[in-house]
């Protein structure tokens, strides 16, 4: 495989007509000077909320949050990878493609990756036959069709029996031009202990193909027949091809249902996917036995912004749930948890009770935090005072983790029903802990937190967390004034770059990912504020987060007049909050005297008034 360049990739962008494009998908009408509207081609509604923003060629979803440009269209409505949508898009508006000069070296290791992937497909193809085909499979094909799985998606995933003797794959891969060393990389082969000669490493055993995004096969599961056959799964250990711990099983069948779905279904088995996958879950992927890694969240949140956890109760279940949630939170990943009977995994649970037990299982998946909260609450002993108190010890982390939200004052409610204790305590014992490493932080010293569950010794800060409530509104009212900043920098590009350039990124901004927006806006060309983007787009790991909220930004920008008046206004309105922040600060920081920030309040104040003014007559309201 070969890659263009990055000078192919911004001609055939060029090229695209993005309106053409999704109007093949969906109906699009005018919405805006640079705005089009129509149904969303990938989920369920009646009123439009999918915009298509035809200069900048972006398009997002206002309900679904699908988002990005012409090659995530192609990828996600045509389930191709971005090299398939590059080579789609050229091919219909007849740009030739340009492969990059490589590097001898490099193109070296990639011919030689090639031909380590060229033979794990073909050795994955030939399980896969001698599974139909062989009489000795004859018990692993009675043992499948005994787990319920049918012959058609077992040939989907590629399922495959590896045959008893020593030396088939090594055989035929030899007599096809693989070299010993190959078979011994892929691992496919390993060495004998007495006389280092090579012999199949996988034998009489089901074969499940490991494969990555694209469908290629890099490894395998492998599951015994029998019980003396040593370990239960003998599964490819890492190599150059095969990293484990990057990749879900079923992912490359998963992702566009799961995309469409916007949610993702997280098990831990190879047989609990496939059987996910023919009861009609086809958003289904495998864990594979691995602790959750970082990765494998990342690969997850690409596929969808809920993740459904179906994963075992026993306690490395458990493990992988609490790692999913922290790796979670920084993702803006949903996280939700789909109880499983005792013992029972999906596979089990579909073969016995049917595919609508696990619907049920489904439909009834709580938050993670409430699950976490409601564990702690069924196992708590709670007929003593003392008992009390070391539930709410345990429950005091996982409150750490919620803000203030209706989420958290439904299970504070919770909480206080079960334990009978007023609401009010419950909220300020739980916020005990975040409160001490609050203050200690401010302060600067180390005082141990002492989580002491005497409401009389609670420390002061407690009641401001508690108080803190109000405050979150206000904190969506500001990331509003921020966003709408940034549209109205687009929407005039000239005066929105000089907007953007007597910004304090810091200062002016709260959002993190808004203030990421700003300094990407501003170091760029608000004419094409996604461009330096998508030149590199497909290689390296970008930062979708951003990607998303500029997508966002531009086709909002597409549906307004170009209005300096107002982004003048808006501009004195974040330099108002920002001063409002400094005075609160100093007040904080026991700072005292605020005049002087007073002062400047008051001039910003007077300046915004006239901006205000001015902005009303521009529109002639
Ligand atoms: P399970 O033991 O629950 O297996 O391990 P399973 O998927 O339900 O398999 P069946 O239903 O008995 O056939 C869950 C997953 O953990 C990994 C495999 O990925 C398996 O699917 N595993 C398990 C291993 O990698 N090695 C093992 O020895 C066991
Ligand atoms: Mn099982």
């Amino acid at each position: 495989m070969s890659r263009y360049t990055s000078d192919s990739k911004v001609r055939v962008r060029d090229a695209v007509d993005m309106v053409a494009l999704v109007s093949a998908r969906t109906d699009l009408r005018r919405a805006g000077p640079n705005s089009y509207e129509g149904l969303c081609p990938f989920h369920d509604e009646r009123t439009p909320s999918f915009s298509v923003e035809p200069v900048q060629k972006v398009y997002y979803c206002f309900g679904c949050e699908a988002k990005g440009d012409a090659f995530t269209f192609v990828q996600e409505t045509e389930g191709v990878d971005f090299k398939g949508a590059l080579e789609l898009l050229a091919d219909r508006s007849g740009v030739e493609l340009q492969v990059e000069a490589e590097d001898p070296r490099e193109a070296q290791r990639r011919q030689q990756r090639e031909r380590l992937l060229e033979l794990l497909g073909r050795t994955a193809a030939y399980y896969e036959r001698h599974l139909w085909e062989s009489t000795e499979a004859k018990n692993a094909r009675e043992y499948l069709e005994g787990r319920g799985l049918g012959e058609e998606i077992l040939r989907s995933f590629h399922v495959g029996y590896s045959p008893s003797a020593w030396d088939r794959v090594l055989v035929g891969s030899r007599r096809a031009g693989f070299s010993e060393q190959e078979l011994y990389v892929t691992g496919l082969a390993q060495r004998s202990k007495q006389d280092r000669r090579l012999y199949d490493r996988f034998r009489g055993r089901i074969m499940f193909p490991l494969a990555d995004i694209r469908g290629r096969v890099l490894g395998f599961g492998a599951r015994a027949m029998r019980d003396e056959q040593g370990p239960k799964y003998l599964n490819t250990s890492d190599n150059d091809v095969y990293h484990k711990g990057q990749h879900l099983y079923g992912a490359d069948l998963a992702r566009l249902h799961a995309t469409r779905a916007g949610e993702v279904l997280l098990c831990e088995g190879y047989t609990d996917v496939i059987a996910l996958h023919q009861a009609g879950m086809q958003n289904a992927v495998g864990l594979m036995g691995t602790a959750l890694t970082a990765e494998q969240v990342g690969e997850l949140a690409r596929m969808a912004s809920r993740v459904l956890l179906a994963l075992d109760a026993d306690s490395a279940g458990q493990e992988a749930m609490l790692r999913a949630s922290k790796l979670a939170t920084s993702r803006k990943l949903e996280l939700r948890v789909v109880e499983m009977p005792e013992g029972a995994d999906p596979a089990d649970l579909v073969q016995r009770e049917g595919v609508e037990a696990m619907n049920a299982a489904v439909a009834k998946s709580v938050p993670f935090v409430r699950f976490r909260v409601e564990r702690v609450l069924a196992q708590g002993d709670y007929g003593s005072p003392e008992g009390r108190d070391r539930t709410i010890e345990e429950l005091r982390p996982v409150f750490a983790t919620m803000p203030p939200s209706a989420m958290r004052m439904e299970l504070t409610r919770l909480v206080s029903g079960r334990l009978e204790l007023p609401e009010s305590v419950v909220e300020r014992e739980l916020s005990v802990q975040a409160a001490n490493a609050a203050a200690q932080r401010s302060s600067g010293e180390s005082r141990t937190a002492t989580g002491t569950t005497d409401a009389t010794t609670a420390p002061a800060a407690a009641a401001t967390t508690t108080a803190k409530r109000p405050v979150s509104r206000a904190l969506g009212r500001r990331e509003e004034t921020e966003r709408t900043f940034l549209v109205l920098c687009l929407a005039s590009p000239q005066e929105g770059a000089q907007a953007l350039a007597e910004l304090d990124l810091d200062g002016h901004f709260t959002s993190d990912l808004l203030r990421r927006a700003a300094e990407h806006l501003r170091a760029g060309d608000l004419r094409e504020p996604m461009k330096s983007w998508q030149a590199q787009e497909s290689e390296q790991e970008h930062d979708g987060e951003l990607e998303g909220v500029l997508a966002e930004l531009v086709v909002q920008a597409g549906r307004e007049e170009g209005r300096p008046a107002m982004l003048r206004v808006q501009l004195l309105q974040l330099e108002l909050a920002r001063v409002d922040r400094q005075i609160q600060a100093a007040r904080v920081q026991g700072l005292g005297d605020v005049s002087e920030l007073a002062r400047r309040r008051g001039d910003v104040k007077r300046e915004f008034d006239r901006a205000q003014e001015q902005a009303l007559e521009e529109t002639g309201e």
